[in-house]
């Protein structure tokens, strides 16, 4: 029989998370767990148990909520990875572990220093470690890419023996091209014994630009799971772009023929989401998710699109999700209406007390701003979330001056575990103020890498968004913040940015 339904991997909550400053707390994970249960993924990898406690919580919470995706963690091929990963998928309905070691000789040799032997024998102990947990095991050769044909052969026929159900095969630093990784695919699917009996992953990275090509070519080399993220983030450059590869595969139904389980609808609100936690902003002329992917600027096809839509769209913007921002609530909205709404939306306050915080905010929002949407609730609970997850440093009042030949100013009060505090300075601008004047008081020895200001919807009365990338000591943390007023919003993404540098623990590194 013919298998034609392409299995949706998605591993934005774990090598996603590897983006610099894209670190998740355990309830910004929860929140993109349920959305991706929503778009319909079929694995949701929730993190790296052995990382840290937070992630192993993280990864424990996800397993408790989602119901009809598969929940996964990822595992080195260590006894202590695996048991990790094994207790936080308990609480799963479907519950996998995706355990990996490097088959490369430059991985095996320089990093890992064990001999192939040695790494063989270490894949099958952590397969069989995993089946004691679930019996829905992935193994997968890191830098497969690099590694030799005939060694790769051993270690996945050795592996399917033990019980391993899913093989992956990552193209780990993004070094190969389309049509050799898709041969690739074809070769082994041909070679090792047994491939029959499981399914073929591929996993890219986008170091050279192809890595959503390169997994669409293993797809036609008959791999039939894609490891991909939102937007495309993960380690340096990124991964396959979920988005891509499943409007890829439904646009060329001709050439793939297969189906997916993605309900392509909630691609640009997942997408949204995504931006707003990891502070990852979409660049406009994005695929698919890109505030252009669907705007045609020249006359000549704007006039095509007028007359026949299909002159210049080979895809429906609704089909993806956008215009999908209803206009939900307005002033007179009442609680009731309010929680409904975030319900709908997959958001689910943990507690009457973060309800009410977030429905004051409505309110507030409400009276200035006359339309309020989607992602407006989306920030609205973000900032919610991010102060009662982190109170270090709060906001209390904000008052900042520009005028034409004046210099800017701010004077701010804010507190810092509970105690106010007030300082001003001058600045290049009123933001530069307000940073010169939190600084004033917090003095952290952090550099801003980063600054970045969105609307999230549009008018000129829309939420700004604003992302800061703060780094110290060598670490990275994005902060966030939204309001009508881009000044406060500034001020707020400075302060959570501070308030993520001041209380996240260190994640451990799984490739390393
Ligand atoms: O890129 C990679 O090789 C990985 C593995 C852990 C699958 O992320
Ligand atoms: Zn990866």
């Amino acid at each position: 029989m013919k298998n034609n339904k392409l299995i949706i991997f998605d591993t934005t909550l774990r090598d996603g998370e590897q983006s610099p400053g894209a670190a998740m707390t355990k309830e910004e994970k929860v929140r993109i767990a349920r959305q991706l249960e929503k778009l319909g993924v079929d694995v949701i990898e929730a993190g790296f148990a052995a990382a840290s406690q937070g992630d192993f919580e993280a990864i424990r919470s996800v397993a408790e909520v989602i119901k009809t995706s598969t929940v996964c963690s990822l595992a080195r091929a260590s006894e202590n990875d695996v048991r990790r990963a094994g207790e936080a998928i308990k609480p799963a309905v479907k519950g996998r572990i995706h355990t990996f070691i490097a088959t490369s000789p430059i991985h095996m040799e320089n990093k890992l220093r064990m001999t192939p032997d040695q790494v063989v024998e270490r894949a099958v102990q952590a397969v069989k470690w995993a089946l004691e947990y679930t019996d829905d095991v992935e193994f997968s050769a890191e830098d497969a890419v690099r590694s030799d044909m005939d060694f790769l052969v051993r270690v996945f026929d050795a592996v399917i023996q033990a019980g391993a159900r899913t093989i992956n095969v990552p193209d780990t630093v993004g070094y190969s091209i389309p049509a050799q990784w898709g041969e690739r695919m074809q070769q082994l699917i041909a070679r090792v014994p047994n491939s029959d009996k499981v399914v073929w992953s591929t996993h890219c990275h986008n170091d050279l630009g192809m890595a959503v090509a390169n997994s669409l070519a293993a797809v036609l080399g008959g791999a039939r799971q894609v490891e991909c993220t939102i937007n495309g983030l993960g380690e340096r450059a990124g991964n396959a772009s979920l988005e891509e590869i499943v409007m890829a595969v439904r646009t060329r139904k001709d050439i793939f023929d297969l189906e997916t389980g993605i309900d392509t609808t909630q691609i640009v609100p997942t997408s949204r989401l995504v931006s707003s936690i990891t502070g990852y902003p979409v660049q406009p002329n994005k695929a698919v998710v890109g505030a252009n992917a669907f705007a045609h600027e020249s006359g000549i096809h704007q006039d095509g699109v007028l007359k026949h839509r299909e002159t210049y769209e080979i895809m429906r913007a609704e089909d993806v999700g956008w215009g999908a921002n209803k206009l939900t609530l307005g002033k007179l909205s009442g609680r009731n209406a309010f929680r409904s709404r975030l319900k709908e939306l997959g958001i689910e306050l943990e507690s009457e007390e973060l309800l009410n915080g977030a429905f004051a905010r409505f309110k507030d929002l409400a009276d200035k701003k006359s339309e309020i949407f989607d992602e407006d609730l989306h920030a609205l609970v973000s900032d919610e979330a991010m102060e009662e997850a982190s109170e270090h440093f709060k906001l209390v009042y904000l008052q900042a001056s520009s005028q034409t030949g004046e210099i800017p100013h701010a004077t701010i009060t804010m507190s810092e575990n509970g105690q106010e505090k007030t300082a001003e300075s001058n600045g290049g601008g009123p933001v530069d103020a307000t940073f010169k004047a939190i600084e004033t008081i917090v003095d952290s020895g952090a550099e801003l890498q980063l600054y970045s200001v969105n609307n999230i919807t549009s008018g000129t009365d829309a939420q700004g968004e604003v992302t800061v990338r703060l780094s110290k000591g060598g670490r990275i943390v994005n902060g966030q913040g939204a309001d009508t007023d881009i000044v406060v919003a500034s001020a707020k993404a400075y302060l959570n940015g501070l308030n993520k540098l001041y209380s996240k623990s260190e994640r451990a590194h799984p490739q390393v």
